[in-house]
C-alpha cells in the first residue's frame, strides 16, 4: 500500500436519506476528492460500533475537488450500515482508500453507454466527472425496482444526454428490465464505433450485459459487487473466475486488488 492509502481519519460533512433506506455520506478528505476514478471504493470501518470485525468496501459515488469532499452510497441491509445509518455531521469515520482499479477511457470513446442497477448506479457520477473533458455522449440505462429505489436522479437528469429509466413495477419509467430497454437500444444503432458499455450491479444483470455485448459485438467493463472483507488482497476473500488463466496461470483474480473494474469479456459471471 503507497502512503496515500493508510488509515485515515476523515470528518462526516453530511448525511442524506437519498431514497428508500438509501443513504449518502459527503465526507472530507482532499486527496480524494481530488485524485479518485470512477470504480474506486473506500474501506470503511465504524469505530462507534462494537463487534464488527472487517470494513465494509463502499463505492465512491462523486467527488468535489474544489470542496475536497467525496460521497458515497449506500443501502441499510446489515448490521455496519445500519451503524453508518446513524453517522452524524462531525463524526469520524475510519477509512482506507482510494483503493481498486477505475473505469478507464479508450482515445477512441466517443459514446459512454453506463448500465446500473439499483446500487450498481454508484460510479456513475464521477464516471460522467473523469469524462467531462472528452466531448462524449453519456447514455445511461438505469434500472430499480420502484421509484423511490432511484438516486441522484437531479444530478443524471442534467448532466447526461440520454437516459433511460425502467422499473419492475413500472411507477417510473418503461415498466421492465433495464436490460431489455439496452437491447433496443443497441439493435437501434447502425455502428459500435466509438462506443463502450460501462456497467455496474447485481449479477443476473451483469449476465445479460455480457451476452449483449457478445451478440453485438461492443467492448464492455464491469464493475463487479463481489463481497469483499479485507479490501486489498490479504483474505482472497473476492475471487473473481477468468474466462482464460492468465500468463502465470491464475484462474481467478481478486475484486479488491485486481478490480474491481474488469473487462466483461475477460471474467465469468457467475449466477
Ligand atoms: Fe480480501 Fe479481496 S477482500 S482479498
Amino acid at each position: 500500500m503507497s502512503d496515500k492509502k493508510k488509515v485515515v481519519s476523515v470528518p462526516v460533512q453530511s448525511i442524506n436519506n437519498v431514497a428508500d433506506e438509501i443513504f449518502s455520506i459527503t465526507l472530507q478528505n482532499q486527496y480524494i476528492a481530488s485524485h479518485a476514478h470512477s470504480g474506486q471504493f473506500i474501506n470503511v470501518s465504524v469505530p462507534q460500533v462494537n463487534g464488527i470485525l472487517w470494513r465494509r468496501p463502499f463505492g465512491i459515488h462523486r467527488t468535489n475537488a474544489d470542496a475536497g469532499t467525496f460521497d458515497i452510497v449506500f443501502k441499510v441491509i446489515g448490521r455496519g450500515t445500519k451503524a453508518l445509518k446513524q453517522t452524524k455531521t462531525g463524526d469520524e469515520l475510519d477509512i482506507i482508500g482510494p483503493l481498486g482499479n477505475h473505469f478507464s477511457y479508450p482515445s477512441d470513446l466517443k459514446e459512454a453507454i453506463m448500465v446500473a442497477g439499483g446500487l450498481g448506479i454508484a460510479p456513475f457520477p464521477l464516471l460522467i466527472q473523469d469524462t467531462k473533458d472528452k466531448s462524449i455522449q453519456h447514455t445511461l440505462f438505469y434500472g430499480a425496482k420502484s421509484k423511490d429505489q432511484f438516486c441522484s436522479l437531479d444530478f443524471f437528469n442534467t448532466s447526461v444526454h440520454d437516459l433511460h429509466l425502467t422499473t419492475e413495477d413500472g411507477s417510473i419509467g418503461e415498466q421492465g428490465l433495464i436490460t431489455d430497454s439496452l437491447e433496443r437500444y443497441l439493435k437501434g444503432l447502425n455502428t459500435m464505433e466509438g462506443k463502450y458499455i460501462y456497467v455496474c450491479g447485481p449479477t443476473p444483470l451483469l449476465s445479460r450485459v455480457k451476452l449483449l455485448a457478445h451478440q453485438y459485438n461492443i467492448r464492455a467493463q464491469v464493475s463487479v459487487e463481489t463481497i469483499m472483507a479485507c479490501g486489498f488482497g490479504a483474505c482472497m476473500g473476492c475471487p473473481v473466475p477468468l474466462e482464460k488463466p492468465t500468463e502465470d496461470g491464475r484462474k481467478y483474480l481478486l475484486a479488491c486488488k485486481d478490480g474491481p473494474v474488469f473487462n466483461m469479456e475477460d471474467i465469468i459471471i457467475d449466477e
